[in-house]
């Protein structure tokens, strides 16, 4: 196999080779971004090479297994394995997904696998999110009432209106779509992103909030809304094939109804 090269005025550093056992005959490489920024060397990228006939399908597979047997300091998030605590998202053969749920029989030649793009990286894989979770709380995601509760019931909503929620509670929080976007990339300390204005709009659609004009006064912002220039990426990268943009869409419209 050829070796893997960085371009030469890469801050990147070639890293480690680490070998597949001797025998194995089934041998997918890995090339696997490192950082350690308590060591103040820059980072590298390392390889692994992975015995496939015995690993799993998934790229999260491959990594626990480098993780167990390999090299026990690569440093990545991952909690429920099956797509939905989004914890595992990092950037795989070029395009940002859940790990747990990306096939390595997808990726064509050597894998390559980077954080999130465009975040300060806390260790390795692992991208800091402190602001987006500070973004995200900012929209204040949770049910907003001011009228008293039914005293015998629950807030009830009709079907239809329930219906409106698809295809916005099923986000998982990864952020694969805000750090695939280049008006997050340039201005993130600003403009909200894709998926805090998702979930954002999550509660604008519920019928049971009642704080629709608050949360619009809210995004009325040049720079936390409307920002979104309908460039798509967040859309073409959810992995659960959400559509933050449609989201977004709909809010912009909220703005264009009130006035
Ligand atoms: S549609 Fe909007 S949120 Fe989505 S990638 Fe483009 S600019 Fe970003
Ligand atoms: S919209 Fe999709 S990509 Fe964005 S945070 Fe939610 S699940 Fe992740
Ligand atoms: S480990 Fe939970 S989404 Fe991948």
């Amino acid at each position: 196999m050829a070796e893997f090269a960085l371009p030469a005025n890469s801050k990147v550093k070639t890293g480690k080779t680490h070998k597949a056992p001797d025998g194995a005959t089934n041998i997918k490489r890995f090339q696997v971004y490192r950082y350690d920024p308590d060591s103040g060397d820059n980072p590298s990228v390392d390889t692994y090479e992975v015995d496939m006939d015995a690993c799993g399908p998934m790229v999260l597979d491959a990594l626990i297994k480098i993780k167990n047997e390999m090299d026990s300091t690569l440093t990545f998030r991952r909690s429920c394995r099956e797509g939905v605590c989004g914890s595992c998202a990092m950037n795989v053969d070029g395009s940002n997904t859940l790990s747990c749920i990306k096939a390595i029989d997808e990726i064509k030649g050597d894998a390559k696998i980077y954080p999130l793009p465009h975040m300060e990286v806390v260790k390795d894989l692992v991208p800091d999110l402190k602001r987006a979770y500070a973004q995200y709380t900012s929209i204040e995601p949770w049910l907003k009432t001011t009228s008293p509760p039914p005293p015998d019931k629950e807030r009830l909503q009709s079907p239809e209106e329930r219906a409106k929620l698809d295809g916005l509670w099923e986000c998982v929080l990864c952020f694969c779509c805000s750090t695939s976007c280049p008006s997050y990339w340039w201005n993130g300390d600003r403009y909200l992103g894709p998926a805090a204005l998702l979930q954002a709009y999550r509660w604008i659609a519920d019928s049971r909030d009642e704080d629709t004009g608050e949360r619009l006064d809210n995004l009325e912002d040049p720079f936390r809304l409307y920002r979104c220039h309908m460039i798509m990426n967040c859309t073409k990268t959810c992995p659960k094939h959400l559509n933050p943009a449609k989201a977004i869409a709909e809010i912009k419209m909220h703005m264009v109804e009130r006035r």
